[in-house]
């Protein structure tokens, strides 16, 4: 997490450096700052929170930073220190004549703090940046020579960071490096831009070139230099980026969760679009490199995801062990990288990452590659670090997504381990060519379904006000749809803080049932299939012990009407395709209750939406 941006140019920095930082702010919002050089010197300004606290610190300034054209900029996601502004960067050295913006961990920062200050430093924050803006300091205070002072510092950190750096001897100039945390440069005329993600040059320039780890540039008006960590220079592999300047606009929704709700049932067209061309033709993957012999070859599949991704792949696992019979299991990246695995030449590795940047799944993916699997990535960015990992490659194309709690995003994924355990089971031959085909049917006319949801919410955002004033809120579900009860559960803790755990229901007598009673909600998602009567059991006993009982569900069975205090209808739809369909009005539950609640819904706290440290 964390977004840094740097600009030297010919324009006024301070409006590059906000526009910049407000297309980063989905990579953190717990303070910002900016700093910049005004003649001779570098001023700095920070501020607490949301960057519009930036903005009025700034305000009074404006004409007297006007002038200035080279400046370097932060928005941060706490690691290290509390969010203040004391612990907000950029951070500078003991005499302030250089500043420097940080983006990742620095994990050796005790050792060299401690040496440091040693030898006089003075610290001001508690963050781990600081030791490198006092270490890149030393060293030029040895080199005279800003990027030479920043290649002997890096060499001394561990861990993961992308820096920007100036310093008060140049009057424009950047100094950038990364290893393990995105950085790319955006190339102007006569100006060059640095940013975490695209989104915060797109605007000014789509021809950039991404910075390989521990390679240094040098940036000025005129020229950018690019050398490897020996100090050598080396060839720029300057790139036009497939992008187009997009307005980020709720298009008239309250929020751009809401928008990106509602945006599902086109996202569902556009990853169709070319692999999918009729029920009776073959799924067309492309970028997926998987033959009958690789196949043949595989004894397992490891899914290794976070977060809302890592929901999506358990409803992948299902459907591949469905369709195609070979072993999967789904690992959260965080507890795959510090075990040993069983991974190696016949294990088909899916890394799943709506960003593609999140710090574990990428180094758990780097591990299993190390290790000789093929790596199938499936993301929103395919300009990521992580699909530039892909062995094979599905992109979702779900469009930007603003909101950090994920929507579209997750549907999108859905709808790529469709395609992809639809595909595989047509390269094994593993399922029948008139299932396939009713299958593929079947996939075809969910956006219709969806847009049936979408346009009759008035159920869901009365059974959001019944339930809003709740602490705690239990989702229940078997089988497909046990992810769905995940994935519906942190979407509501995410957007509204309220305490929800999903469970699977058969799972409610081992334990949780102990905690129901008349103010516990229980949402069970009773979709019709072979589960359907084992979860009806389920909701009877919840039901027994007095819970609130809440059904989503597709079946009209009149004695659901007994049994549940409220009920939202769905679309029918068969059981292996509900989770798409189920999951769309338990995201509008979890948008309504936090709404209701007057919660931040696109921003809630201490979450972001691209988590690039471990
Ligand atoms: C963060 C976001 C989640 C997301 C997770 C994994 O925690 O807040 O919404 O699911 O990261 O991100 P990824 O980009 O790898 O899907």
């Amino acid at each position: 997490m964390c977004g840094i941006v740097g600009y030297t140019g010919g324009k006024s920095v301070v409006d590059i450096l906000i526009d910049g930082l407000r297309q980063l702010e989905y990579r953190g919002y717990d303070s910002s700052g900016v700093a910049v050089k005004c003649g001779e010197d570098i001023k700095v300004y920070k501020a607490e929170g949301k960057l519009e606290n930036l903005c009025k610190v700034l305000s009074p300034y404006k004409d007297e930073l006007k002038t200035a054209t080279c400046g370097i900029g932060h928005i941060r996601w706490a690691t290290h220190g509390a969010p203040t502004v004391l612990n907000a960067h950029p951070h500078t050295c003991t005499c302030g004549r250089l500043a420097l913006v940080h983006n990742g961990i620095i994990e050796n920062y005790k050792e060299i703090r401690e040496k440091l200050e040693k030898e006089g430093c003075t610290f001001r924050s508690q963050t781990d940046t600081e030791v490198a803006a006092h270490l890149v300091a030393k060293k030029y205070a040895q080199t005279k020579d800003l990027t030479e002072a920043v290649r002997l510092a890096t060499k001394e950190l561990e861990g993961a960071y992308a820096l920007c750096v100036m310093h008060n001897d140049y009057k424009n100039t950047i100094v950038a490096t990364k290893r393990n945390a995105p950085l790319l440069v955006g190339v102007g005329d006569g100006e060059f831009f640095a940013a975490s993600d695209v989104p915060a040059i797109i605007k000014y320039t789509n021809r950039a070139m991404y910075l390989n780890d521990n390679e240094i540039v040098t940036l000025t008006p005129e020229k950018m230099v690019l050398i490897n960590s020996d100090g050598k220079e080396i060839p720029q592999k300057i790139e036009t980026l497939p992008w187009e300047p997009v307005a980020l606009s709720k298009r008239g929704y309250k929020h751009f969760m809401l928008k990106e709700i509602h945006e599902q049932p086109d996202v569902i067209r556009n990853i169709l679009v070319g692999k999918l061309h009729a029920p009776d033709e073959p799924i067309v993957l492309n970028e997926v490199k998987l033959n009958k012999d690789t196949l043949k070859n595989l004894n397992r599949i490891q899914i290794i995801a976070c977060g809302t991704s890592l929901h999506a792949a358990m409803v992948g696992k299902y459907l591949i062990e469905n369709f195609c019979g070979i072993a999967v299991d789904v690992e959260a990246s965080s507890e795959y990288i510090y075990r040993k695995t069983v991974t190696d030449s016949h294990t088909l590795v899916i890394g799943v990452s709506q960003s593609g940047e999140t710090a574990d799944t990428l180094t758990a993916i780097r591990q299993a590659k190390e290790k000789g699997s093929h790596a199938l990535i499936i993301t929103n960015r395919p300009d990521s670090a992580m699909a530039r990992l892909a062995d094979s490659l599905i992109p979702v194309n779900a469009g930007i997504e603003v909101s950090v709690a994920a929507t579209k995003s997750y549907t999108a994924q859905l709808m790529a381990f469709y395609l992809l355990a639809l595909y595989m089971a047509e390269v094994k031959n593993s399922v029948d060519k008139s299932t396939l085909t009713s299958l593929k049917s079947e996939l075809m006319l969910l956006p219709q379904k969806v847009e049936r949801i979408l346009a009759h919410t008035e159920n869901i955002q009365k059974c959001a006000r019944a339930y809003a004033s709740t602490k705690d809120f239990i989702y229940i579900a078997r089988g497909i749809n046990f992810p769905t009860a995940l994935e519906g559960a942190l979407k509501l803790k995410e957007i509204s803080y309220i305490n929800a755990t999903g469970y699977p229901a058969g799972e409610l007598k081992h334990g949780p049932i102990a905690m129901l009673d008349e103010t516990m909600p229980v949402l069970s998602i009773l979709m019709r299939g072979c589960v359907y009567e084992k979860l009806l059991s389920n909701s009877e006993e919840a039901k027994a012990r007095n819970a609130r009982m809440i059904a989503l569900t597709n079946s009209d069975d009149e004695k659901l009407d007994d049994l549940f205090d409220y009920i939202i209808r769905v679309p029918e739809v068969q059981e292996l395709f509900s989770p798409v369909i189920a999951m769309v009005p338990l995201q509008l539950l979890a948008y309504y209750i936090a709404e209701f609640l007057g919660k931040d819904v696109d921003q809630p706290r201490n979450l972001a939406k691209s988590v690039t440290v471990e």
